[in-house]
Parts: C-alpha cells; structure tokens; sequence
C-alpha cells in the first residue's frame, strides 16, 4: 500500500515536470505565465522536447514553429529569451536575454518555417543562435508563443531600444512579464531547450 502511494506521488510529479512547458521555476525567475500547451520547435530536423540538450551547432536561423490549436485564427508573436546568460549559476546578470522578437505573425500561418521573414513586418530583434560561452554550465533558452491582440504592432514605450538589433547590450535583462502586460499579450504555447558549449577554453 505504501509502495503504491509512493509510485502513485512519483508518477504525479513526473506527469507535472513532463507537462509543463516552460523550464522548473520559471514564473517564479520572470514573474511571466508559464503554460502545459506545447509549442512545436524544430531546429534542422531535431525536434525540441520540453528542456531537450541541444548541440552547439544548433542551426544560426530561427527554428521551424507551429501554434498548437486549431481554434479561431490568431495573430501571433514569438520571443525566445536566454534564462543563464552569461554564466548561469555563476552569473546571470544579463538575464533574461532577448534573443528572438517576431511580432505580427499572420493568423493565417499555424507554422513558421526555418528563418521566418516577412518583408512588410520584420522582426523587432533579429534572432540570434544560442551561443553560450565556454565554461558555463548549460543555458536555458525559451520559446514563447503570444497571441497578439492588435493588427499592427506596437512596440510598448520602454522597450523602443530592443529595435537596436547591432548592440546586443539592448538585449540585457529583457523584462519579459512587463513586456507581455504593456503589450496585452496572451501566452498560448511555450517550449525550451538547453545548450552548453564544451569546447575547450
Ligand atoms: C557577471 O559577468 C559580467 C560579464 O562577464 C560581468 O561584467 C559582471 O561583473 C559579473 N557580475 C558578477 C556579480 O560577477
Ligand atoms: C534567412 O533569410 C534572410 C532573409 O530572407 C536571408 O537573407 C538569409 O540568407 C536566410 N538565411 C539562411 C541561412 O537561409
């Protein structure tokens, strides 16, 4: 009986770890909404399952991204922010670090396909591949999927200078709750991955 209470605890807690989509404490890290609705990730063919270790060579472009719904169409946005940058336990004082802001994704498109373009509506900080630094332990990268209430988007007035794609300082300590209420945005789907350099210092 007691074995059977115990496997039955184990088995909860793993449906939970398994079910979200957002890394361990990440509300509590980002004041941010956290979500069980999985965001379909693909860099290159390798299929991003909730906290998946990645390879270093993960591709330079945005990965492949599907909205999981089938519902009323939505406009979209999209965001990935690095949790650990640049050291992780050691230092994360550039946290949480923007490196992906594509608002206006037409409600049309349910997928995005590899280094997603749209000429009329660019991106508000181009991607950047995930490249953590030789020594840190692994990153932390989350991808979050908004549904964005207005037909064209407006960039909420603190955030004017994430528009500086060339200094990635802009990037620093992006306020991601913030950003989400000035923006009214809604979190439909959400998924992460990790990355650590092993190269040799
Ligand atoms: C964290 O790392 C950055 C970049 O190397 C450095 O400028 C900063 O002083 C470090 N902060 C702490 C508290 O070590
Ligand atoms: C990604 O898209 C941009 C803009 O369309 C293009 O200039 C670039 O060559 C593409 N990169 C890759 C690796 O396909």
């Amino acid at each position: 009986m007691k074995i059977l209470t115990q496997s039955a605890l184990l088995l909860t807690s793993l449906v939970y770890f398994v079910s979200g989509q957002t890394p361990p404490g990440f509300s509590a890290l980002t004041n941010a909404p956290s979500t069980n609705r999985n965001l379909f990730v693909e860099f290159d063919n390798v299929i991003v399952t909730p906290g998946r270790l990645l390879d270093l060579d993960v591709p330079t472009t945005s990965p492949k991204a599907s909205f999981p719904y089938h519902a009323a169409p939505k406009i979209h946005l999209v965001l990935m922010i690095d949790l650990d940058a640049p050291f992780a336990d050691a230092n994360r004082s550039f946290s949480p670090l923007l490196h992906w802001l594509q608002p206006s994704i037409s409600a049309t498109l349910w997928t995005i396909p590899d280094n997603y373009t749209d000429s009329k509506v660019p991106a508000i900080a181009p991607y950047i591949q995930a490249q953590p630094p030789i020594g840190s332990a692994p990153h932390r990268y989350v991808v979050l999927a908004f549904q964005q209430p207005q037909k064209h988007f407006s960039v909420p007035l603190g955030f004017l200078n994430y528009y500086d794609s060339s200094d990635v300082e802009t990037r620093f300590r992006f306020s991601v709750a913030t950003f989400i209420k000035e923006a009214g945005l809604k979190l439909v789907a959400a998924n992460w991955f990790q990355v650590q350099n092993t190269l040799l210092a």
